[in-house]
């Protein structure tokens, strides 16, 4: 089928994308909430893809089960079952596995390639003892007679078990959930469809940002090669200008505040919120007391001033975050969970954290931040410290101790970050 004028949802056959490779995927455009969480205005593809060397044919990922019919009458338009060699799953989510158990059947001479991360999942998902599987790494190939399956292991991306597989004769990257996006037009390539700029940011927000030191390690993979076409598992095919899409991930996974916070500088940010200005004044105490440590760049924000979004954005970069929260009802305020609830989309692991804030009479919202912030895997080393009512000046001098220790917990924990590379280094 021609590409220039065809619409995929008008034929059940599979698409060229090059003389030996097809897709056979499937399309799913009345979706509108992937995964629970992920809004999808324009529904979603799960895209399959199926190559055809000189010595047997390999399929490449397969579809979510409730499309299995779809896939398999797109695959037979252009294969026998007994004509496919190598299946290649490079991400065993359902969305992408839920087709396999079937195609094993069906080509049951096929051998299975995965990651190594893979082989632990591949039984809890799929319930099948009996899958003839092998496991790859980075460069680890298979031949398929004129064409050459290259593998590169991409964990995180987003799961543990993701790769990609390159095919250097085409120079195509089958890149697994990297550079795709939730986005269903039946024009299938990059070059036709519609504008799908917003669905790729917001995938790469919710789904690639929590990962970020991954996906640049799995860019680093991925730049060097010669790039014609990416051919993600979802959204459009990336034919035109791939290499763009490459550089758009460097971009929003390389750090925003390097030209604010030197190398030699920690950033400790504090949040504060407060109903009658005494959760404010122990905000700002602790505001001075950290501002004495040299080496530490600390900013104060009023929680009230803002949205969310911008603060996420802040805290992504920052080495050490404060909250300050008054109990109101026995609970810390919406606006300090709103922020909290929004960090889920990036990695809060191992930032230094502490809590405090003032209260009337019972006083539960430090501990409640602070079991949060432990579930966000930040490491609290100063106990949260709780004022009743208005702060006198000895429980002010003590938000100043907190804000010293909290700042000095960030240069020693750079200290150790020191030795650790030096010991490193040395061994
Ligand atoms: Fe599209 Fe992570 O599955």
């Amino acid at each position: 089928m021609s590409k220039q004028r065809f619409d995929v949802s008008q034929c059940q056959t599979a698409v060229s994308i090059s003389n030996r490779v097809h897709w056979i995927g499937a399309l799913d455009p009345s979706l509108r909430t992937f995964d629970i969480i992920l809004k999808t205005a324009n529904g979603t593809t799960y895209n399959s893809y199926l190559v055809r060397g000189s010595e047997g044919v390999a399929v490449i990922d397969t579809v979510k089960e409730q499309f299995s019919d779809e896939f398999f009458r797109r695959l037979e338009s252009v294969a026998d079952y007994d004509e496919i060699k190598v299946i290649v799953l490079n991400h065993l989510e359902p969305d992408h596995s839920g087709a396999l158990p079937e195609l094993m059947r069906r080509a049951p001479q096929a051998q299975l390639y995965i990651s190594q991360k893979a082989k632990g999942m591949l039984k809890a998902l799929l319930k099948h003892d009996d899958f003839n599987f092998k496991t790859v790494l980075t460069d680890d190939t298979v031949s398929l007679g004129d064409l050459t399956i290259r593998f590169l292991h991409t964990p995180y991306l987003h799961w543990p078990d993701t790769q990609c597989a390159y095919i250097e004769e085409e120079n195509i990257l089958f890149s697994g959930d990297i550079f795709g996006c939730h986005f269903c037009d039946n024009r299938l390539f990059n070059d036709l469809v519609g504008d799908f700029r917003f669905s790729f940011e917001y995938y790469y927000a919710h789904i690639m940002r929590p990962f970020k030191k991954y996906v640049i390690r799995a860019l680093d993979l991925i730049e060097p090669l010669e790039l014609d076409i990416i051919a993600p598992t979802h959204g459009p095919i990336l034919c035109d200008r791939p290499r763009e899409y490459v550089k758009r991930y460097r971009d929003l996974s390389s750090s925003k505040l390097h030209t604010e916070i030197q190398d030699n500088e920690k950033s400790l940010l504090i949040f504060y919120i407060s109903s009658y200005g005494n959760t404010a004044k122990m905000a700002e105490a602790v505001y001075d007391g950290s501002s004495e440590i040299h080496g530490v760049r600390v900013s104060l924000y009023d929680l009230e001033g803002s949205e969310v979004g911008p603060f996420v954005d802040l805290i992504e970069e920052a080495d050490g975050i404060v909250f300050g929260s008054p109990t109101i009802n026995g609970d810390a305020v919406k606006p300090v969970w709103d922020l909290l609830s929004s960090l889920a989309v990036i990695n809060t692991r191992g930032k230094i954290g502490a809590v405090f804030g003032s209260f009337g009479w019972s006083g539960e919202a430090v501990r409640m931040v602070e079991d949060r912030m432990r579930g966000l895997k930040m490491d609290l080393p100063v106990t949260g410290y709780r004022v009743k009512l208005i702060p006198s000046e000895d429980e002010l001098e003590n938000c100043r101790v907190l804000g010293r220790d909290i700042a000095n917990a960030l240069i020693d924990q750079s200290m150790e970050t020191f030795v650790e590379k030096e010991n490193v280094l040395a061994s």
